[in-house]
C-alpha cells in the first residue's frame, strides 16, 4: 500500500504523513529531506543553487548529512525550494523516492509531487493544506518555541514566495493529483487532523 502525501509548506502534510506511517506500521519517506540536502550541499561546495550543474553536482550529498540538523532550518529550506526547480536534480532524486515507494510491504512518503510524478499509482492520495496565514502562524509558533526570534510578517513573505516557486515552477510543480483526496487543516488540530487522515484512508483502502 502505498501512502502519497503531498502539500506545501507548513500544511501539516509531514506530521500526518508520520502518524499515518506510525499507525499502518508503514516505512515512512519525507522527501523535501533530500531536496533540502542538495541545498545544503551546494552551500558547502560554495556553488550556486539557481545553477543547474552547481544543483546536480550536489545531488551526491553523503547519507550522514540527511541527519543534520541545520537541513530543517528556513534558510535551507529555501535552498532547497530554488534546487528542486532543476529537472536534473528531480531525475537524480527520482530512483531512490520510487524505490522506497515500491517497497514490498508499502510505503508513505510526503512531499510536492508524490501522488503526480513519483507514484501515480498510489492507492491513497492526500493533499494537506491550510491558509498561508494559518501556516505561517505555526511556523511562528514553532520558531517562538526555539527562542528564534522573527516577524510573523516575514516568515508569511517566505511562504508566499516558496508557494509561487513550488507551484510555478515547470517541471513536476506542486499540484494535487486529479483524484488527491484534499485535506484543509486550516481549522483543524493536530489529532483531528490525524483521525481525518486515518479514516480516508481506512475508507480508500478497505483497512
Ligand atoms: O517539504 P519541505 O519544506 O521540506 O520541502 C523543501 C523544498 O523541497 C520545497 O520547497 C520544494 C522541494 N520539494 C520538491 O520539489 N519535491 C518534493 N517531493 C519535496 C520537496
Amino acid at each position: 500500500m502505498i501512502i502519497a502525501v503531498d502539500g506545501p509548506t507548513a500544511s501539516g502534510k509531514g506530521t500526518i504523513a508520520k502518524a499515518l506511517a506510525a499507525h499502518f506500521g508503514l516505512p515512512h519517506l519525507d522527501t523535501g529531506l533530500l531536496y533540502r540536502a542538495v541545498g545544503r550541499q551546494v552551500e558547502l561546495n560554495g556553488g550556486n543553487p539557481d545553477n543547474p550543474a552547481d544543483a546536480l553536482a550536489a545531488c551526491d550529498f553523503s547519507d550522514e548529512l540527511l541527519s543534520d540538523e541545520i537541513l530543517r532550518s528556513e534558510h535551507v529550506g529555501g535552498l532547497a525550494s530554488r534546487v528542486s526547480i532543476h529537472p536534473a536534480v528531480r531525475e537524480a532524486l527520482y530512483q531512490r523516492q520510487r524505490a522506497f515507494a515500491l517497497q514490498p510491504g508499502g510505503a508513505v512518503l510526503d512531499g510536492r509531487d508524490i501522488g503526480t510524478i513519483i507514484a501515480p499509482e498510489a492507492p491513497v492520495k492526500l493533499y494537506v493544506t491550510a491558509s498561508v496565514q494559518e501556516r505561517a502562524r505555526r511556523r511562528w509558533l514553532e520558531m517562538t518555541g526555539r527562542e528564534i526570534d522573527i516577524p510573523l510578517a516575514e516568515i508569511e513573505r517566505d511562504i508566499v514566495a516558496r508557494d509561487a516557486r513550488d507551484i510555478n515552477r515547470a517541471d513536476a510543480p506542486l499540484r494535487a493529483a486529479p483524484d488527491a483526496l484534499v485535506i484543509d487543516t486550516t481549522h483543524f488540530g493536530r489529532d483531528a487532523a490525524v483521525e481525518a487522515a486515518i479514516e480516508a484512508v481506512r475508507t480508500l483502502t478497505g483497512r
